[in-house]
């Protein structure tokens, strides 16, 4: 793993542009007070890098919060995501104003299409992902963002993509114990993407596995930590959520011990221990 030790530290992306190697989970964040005073929390206690999206309905308090954060917009990372409903060019084109102007920011370090279209819902599924795609490509091109990419994507949803003139730079899946994805996360690296982790705790299901309690207290940390940790040292950027303040600090404290070889190989064995249930060909929405 290339040597992170703070918050700051940064993976490459394949077109050179930087992103902090842990994001600031929103999902479930509510829209709100809530939200607001949570990314002000996580942008005090260090964090550079803030990952929402469309669908989760707090882009607007996400965007109170970083103003209300006092740093200049150009020290953060800011990553949306466009919506099931709003695929396809001209829709995706004006989804994405949508963020900037929901957000208050006038160009976004990454935007993702958020799940791929996939072919239990519709019989031209290749076609409406290319189609958001072509307008991915467009707004990069454009300058309006700086990294593109996708969310949820398997390897057949991924085909067609990299066949365009630009192809996704990050692809940001959940990723916990029990569910590395490892064939998706082969043929992304294969390709040169980023391999994003959301729900680094499983959505909190992690946290009391006793296996991964027993590992992380011999550490002297919490399994929370641990399961960031663990992404971290397997090359995936985690983007752990948490709306408690002691919790948003807790889970940037991961730069100072390492999981060992054999633990690592425990954990990365570890069959399948919960999660958020959503398979990207399987989900109906
Ligand atoms: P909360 O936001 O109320 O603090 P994931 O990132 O895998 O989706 O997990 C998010 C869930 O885990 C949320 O319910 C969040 O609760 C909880 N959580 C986040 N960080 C911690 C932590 N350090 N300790 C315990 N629970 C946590």
């Amino acid at each position: 793993m290339t040597k992170l030790s703070s918050m700051i530290d940064t993976f490459q992306l394949c077109n050179g542009y930087r992103i902090p190697c842990i994001g600031y989970g929103t999902w479930q964040a509510p829209d709100g007070e809530t939200t607001v005073k949570s990314v002000k929390e996580a942008v005090k206690v260090g964090y550079r890098h803030i990952d929402t999206a469309a669908c989760y309905g707090n882009e607007k308090s996400v965007g109170q919060g970083i103003r209300e954060s006092g740093i200049d917009r150009s020290q953060l990372f800011i990553t949306s995501k466009v919506w099931n409903t709003e695929r396809g060019y001209e829709t995706t084109l004006a989804a994405f104003e949508k963020s900037l102007k929901d957000l208050g920011v006038d160009y976004l370090d990454l935007y993702l299409i958020h799940w791929p279209a996939s072919p239990s819902q519709f019989d031209d599924w290749e076609k409406i992902n290319a189609e958001t795609w072509r307008a991915m490509i467009q707004m990069y091109k454009a300058k309006k963002v700086r990294a593109i990419g996708v969310s949820n994507f398997m390897k057949h949803h991924l085909r067609a993509l990299l066949e365009m003139e630009v192809k996704p730079m990050v692809n940001q899946i959940e990723f916990h114990p029990g569910q590395m994805q490892r064939e998706t996360v082969d043929y992304c690296r294969a390709n040169g993407m980023l391999i994003e982790g959301f729900s680094p705790l499983g959505t909190g299901k992690m946290l009391s596995n006793p296996d991964l309690m027993e590992i992380a207290e011999k550490y002297g940390r919490s399994t929370a930590q641990l399961c960031i940790r663990w992404a971290l040292q397997n090359g995936v950027l985690p983007l752990p959520k948490s709306v408690t303040p002691v919790r948003i600090a807790e889970n940037s404290q991961v730069f100072d011990f390492e999981i060992a070889e054999a633990d690592m190989e425990y954990i990365n064995n570890m069959p399948y221990i919960g999660g958020s249930g959503n398979h990207p060909d399987k989900v109906m929405f």
